[in-house]
């Protein structure tokens, strides 16, 4: 068995933000403008007017501040209330492709190595544009990689589960080299024009290179150990798909976009995920008090705090747990990864850490590293 690492990692922010001031603005807009065009069967009792959403709320429920999107004049315009990114012809790169292909170039400059050395490209998402071909395969064309590509989609834990997915096909000895991304245009899926979810996601594309271990150079992370689990839940769910088209309502339905029933999925994930993390390390022989740093997933505030307390048996530092959510909010797959390429200062080689991610499925997936000399 051959064992992989973590070469270099790379990270594609969208130019534009949205702060929370900027988005309740646009929803208490919206949320005014559908309550008077709804007046008379409010007036009868026949429909509940819409409430204001708030900055304190969002700010205290979730930690999240701002968040980057492809297109923020759609998301604001409380007509409109979703985000507006033109289809490209055939011929062009397409949108996601381009996050991706962004994010690949900063990952291959810093690992320094020849494409050619990269034998398959994983796209690891929640959303992909199409059904086919691959956006892998577009990405894998773009950046002049051979060998072989295909798309992943295991909601907000995809990029664990390409990571183990890349670790194995090095261990197996298939290839030498992995390049994976992680495209997210999350304000696609998420729908503006619910109080509930509207503040949730960002838009944004992380790249992580893995690599063998015996062609690698100095520096990088070691791979110790990864693990998948899923369990079934309907409490993240998002119903938009091909058959849609056949179906005699048609789309255009909330539930064609992310819906959640955010408190059962609070409670039911954080002791799923602790569990797993305090399980995989004993079973590594990983002592979790020692993890320097934990690179969770970036689903808010809540969650991600008690999961660092649960895991490190303490109150984590800032330092132990990594948060971006204020700045980038949930990024769906790229989360743990954004918080591992921003947040790696400070390692001596031979300290460990731990990027985990969860999210729908439900799914989560830990991959234990250790600094390299
Ligand atoms: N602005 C102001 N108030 C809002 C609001 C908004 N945008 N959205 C909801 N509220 C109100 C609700 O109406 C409710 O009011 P009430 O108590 O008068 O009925 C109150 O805030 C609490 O609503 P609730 O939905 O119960 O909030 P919560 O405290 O459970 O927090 C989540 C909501 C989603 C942040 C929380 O459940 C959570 O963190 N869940 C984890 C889910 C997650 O992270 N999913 C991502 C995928 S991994």
């Amino acid at each position: 068995m051959i064992n992989s690492i973590i070469a270099a990692t790379g990270l594609f922010t969208p130019d534009q933000a949205i702060s929370n001031e900027e988005l309740v603005a646009a929803y208490n807009a919206y949320a005014d403008r559908w309550n008077a065009e709804n007046a008379a069967q409010i007036a009868e009792g026949d429909l509940a007017p819409l409430t204001h959403s708030s900055v304190e709320f969002i700010e205290k429920a979730s930690g999240i501040q701002s968040r980057f999107v492809l297109d923020k004049s759609g998301v604001l315009d409380p007509g409109r209330m979703t985000p507006n990114i033109p289809e490209r012809g055939n011929d062009e790169l397409s949108t996601m492709a381009e996050m991706a292909v962004a994010a690949a170039r900063q990952a291959i400059a810093a690992w320094g190595k020849d494409v050619s050395q990269i034998g398959a490209v994983l796209c690891a998402a929640s959303n992909m544009p199409r059904p086919y071909p691959a956006l892998a395969i577009e990405v894998q064309q773009a950046l002049g990689i051979e060998g072989f590509a295909f798309d992943m989609n295991v909601a907000c834990s995809s990029a664990t589960f390409g990571i183990k997915t890349a670790s194995d096909f090095i261990g197996s000895g298939s290839v030498k080299a992995v390049l994976m991304v992680n495209p997210e245009v999350c304000s696609a899926h998420l729908n503006f024009r619910d109080r509930d979810s509207h503040f949730i996601f960002g838009d944004v594309c992380t790249a992580v290179i893995i690599e063998a271990e015996d062609q690698a150079g100095p520096g990088g992370w070691d791979i110790l150990g990864t693990r998948l689990q899923t369990q079934f839940s309907n409490n993240i769910r998002n119903n938009f798909g091909f058959l849609n088209n056949a179906a005699p309502e048609g789309i255009g339905q909330v539930d064609k976009l992310f819906v959640q029933q955010g408190r059962k999925v609070f409670k039911e994930v954080v002791p799923m995920v602790s569990d797993m993390i305090i399980d995989h390390a004993r079973d590594l022989a990983v002592n979790t008090d020692a993890l320097k740093r934990l690179w969770l997933h970036q689903a808010n505030i809540n969650m991600n705090v008690l999961i660092g307390r649960k895991v490190l048996g303490r109150e984590p530092s800032p330092e132990e747990n990594v948060i971006v959510l204020d700045r980038y909010a949930n990024t769906s797959s790229a989360g743990s990864v954004i918080a591992f390429h921003l947040h790696q200062d400070g390692f001596e080689p031979g300290e460990t850490g731990l990027i985990c991610s969860f999210g729908a499925g439900y799914s989560a997936g830990t991959v234990f590293v250790r600094k390299r000399g």
